[in-house]
């Protein structure tokens, strides 16, 4: 059920040294794939990064990047700014798509911030565009850094629900309880 995909879904940032099959990237990036996406224009690509060197530059593209030296894949989320000016919710819907099958498949996943970022003084996605190749017309949204998890995580509770998130009709309005 989905429900609780989600309740089981955690950021896992440890991982294994077992790889990841090419299989179960297919499957990751099918996820990605049944996204949602603006007028249906399914803007987004994916690059995915297994090379080692490459994935020692991501982890330190940002301050909170390092997990993505250490996982075996990274999926880097772009969208083509030309396709679509949603093109930030078209890559983040996938990229949680991502994040949910992993979890689903009993990988672990994190997702890494690009977008905004900087990397030392310079924008991480000016690096990481010259880094990979990446034409200009794509924005680059996040990374999901994917592995076998080394760490675990407690699952969220019923009890994480907030009242005081939730407004009814107008802002500032409860439901009558
Ligand atoms: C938009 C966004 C940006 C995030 N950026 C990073 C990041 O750069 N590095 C990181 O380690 N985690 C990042 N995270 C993961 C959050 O830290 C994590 O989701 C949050 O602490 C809640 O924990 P949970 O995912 O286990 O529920 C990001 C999550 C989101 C949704």
């Amino acid at each position: 059920m989905a429900m609780e995909s989600m309740r089981m879904r955690r950021t896992i940032r440890k991982f294994t040294n077992e790889r990841i099959s090419e299989s179960e990237i297919r499957d990751l990036l099918l996820a990605a794939m049944y996204a949602p996406s603006a007028w249906g224009k399914r803007s987004w690509e994916f690059i995915v990064v297994d090379d080692e060197n490459f994935k020692k530059e991501l982890g330190n593209l940002t301050p909170y990047s390092s997990q993505a030296a250490m996982a075996p894949i990274d999926i880097v989320v772009l969208s083509d700014k030309n396709a679509s000016n949603a093109w930030i919710e078209d890559a983040s819907v996938a990229a949680e798509h991502i994040n949910l099958a992993a979890a689903k498949m009993g990988l672990g996943s994190s997702w890494i911030q690009v977008r905004g970022m900087n990397h030392n003084a310079m924008d991480a996605e000016v690096y990481l565009r010259e880094l990979l190749g990446i034409p200009s017309n794509y924005g680059i949204c996040c990374m999901i850094a994917v592995g076998h998890p080394a760490e675990q995580k407690s699952p969220h509770r019923e009890g994480e629900f907030m009242p005081e998130k939730v407004h009814r009709n107008r802002f500032g309005m409860q439901a009558a309880a």
